[in-house]
């Protein structure tokens, strides 16, 4: 039975809770979009939904739920029917760093990366994406990575993984346009977020080299981008190089350069930071 209430347009961001989703919310909050953060830590979560509501005048919801489970995205989008959702703008970027050799990495491991960067987006873009092609409307901005355009070892999964959500979007976006929905993919580079560890990385001095680049700025592009119909988005002229020009690179100097580096070897493991 049709609902009476009246529906709420919003947009949804997955790993809403911080680094690029999260300035991703702040760029949409902006635009005066309400919005609906989903990531798996609800004390973060309320943070950041009370600073936004502060800051601008939409409405912010939360809702908490592990995107690795292969159930969280039908219960994300039954959650939203439940609460007369509209979803207009769907980001997915929930993600998570894993440097790791493939056989050092636990079964629980590569089920959890391989379903929150692939399957659950996947998901979301079929469920939301029908309710977007009723109403021949909607914005899905799908992030992948500047690793998804070779493969490196000691990230044979996420790298990976992240060309799989390039290649999905570039299909699906095809497919979306006879609806009038716009689908866009961000490849960040190395952005300043709780996927590096700064004890790890310096990131001041990447920041100043222009190596990396704050999550607001990511942020900024990305949404411009999704808005303008662009196919993919690269934010920083560094981030641009690397993707058109590292694919010419042959694959045996790469792993040449991380064997000498000491960046792959026996158990070497790093999980969800760098
Ligand atoms: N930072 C970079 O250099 C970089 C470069 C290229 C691509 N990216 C991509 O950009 C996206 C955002 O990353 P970020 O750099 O902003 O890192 P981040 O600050 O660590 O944000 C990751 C977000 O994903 C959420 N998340 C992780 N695992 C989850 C799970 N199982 N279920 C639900 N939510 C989960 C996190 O929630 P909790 O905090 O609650 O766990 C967090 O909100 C990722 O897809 C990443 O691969 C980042």
């Amino acid at each position: 039975m049709e609902n009476s209430i009246p529906k709420i347009k919003i947009a949804l961001i997955t790993g809403g809770s911080s680094g690029i989703g999260l300035a991703i919310a702040y760029e949409l909050a902006e635009k005066g979009y309400n919005l609906l953060l989903v990531s798996n830590q609800g004390s973060e979560l309320e943070k950041c939904k009370t600073a936004i509501e502060k800051a601008f005048s939409v409405k912010c919801y939360s809702y908490e739920a592990d995107l690795a489970n292969p159930q969280s995205a039908s219960e994300l989008y039954n959650y939203c029917a439940s609460q007369n959702f509209d979803v207009n703008v769907l980001v997915n970027n929930a993600g998570m760093l894993v440097f790791s050799e493939v056989i050092n990495t636990s079964i629980e491991q590569v089920n959890t990366i391989l379903q929150l960067h692939m399957v659950t987006p996947t998901l979301l873009c079929n469920l939301f994406g029908a309710k977007m092609r009723e109403s021949k409307n909607g914005y899905i901005l799908n992030v992948s990575s500047i690793s998804a355009v070779m493969p490196y070892p000691g990230i044979s999964l996420y790298g990976p993984s992240k060309t799989y959500m390039r290649h999905f979007t570039r299909a699906f976006r095809a497919e979306m346009s006879l609806y009038n929905v716009k689908a866009t993919c961000l490849l960040p580079g190395a952005t300043a977020t709780g996927l590096y560890d700064p004890n790890r990385v310096n990131l001041k001095l990447a920041l100043r080299l222009g190596v990396m680049h704050q999550p607001e700025f990511v942020a900024q592009k990305s949404v411009k981008a999704l808005f303008s119909n662009k196919a993919e988005s690269i934010p920083g002229v560094m981030n641009k190089i690397v993707v058109h020009f590292f694919p010419f690179i042959p694959q045996w100097i790469i792993s040449l350069v991380y064997r000498k580096a000491g960046l792959i070897g026996i158990g070497k493991t790093s999980l969800g930071s760098l």
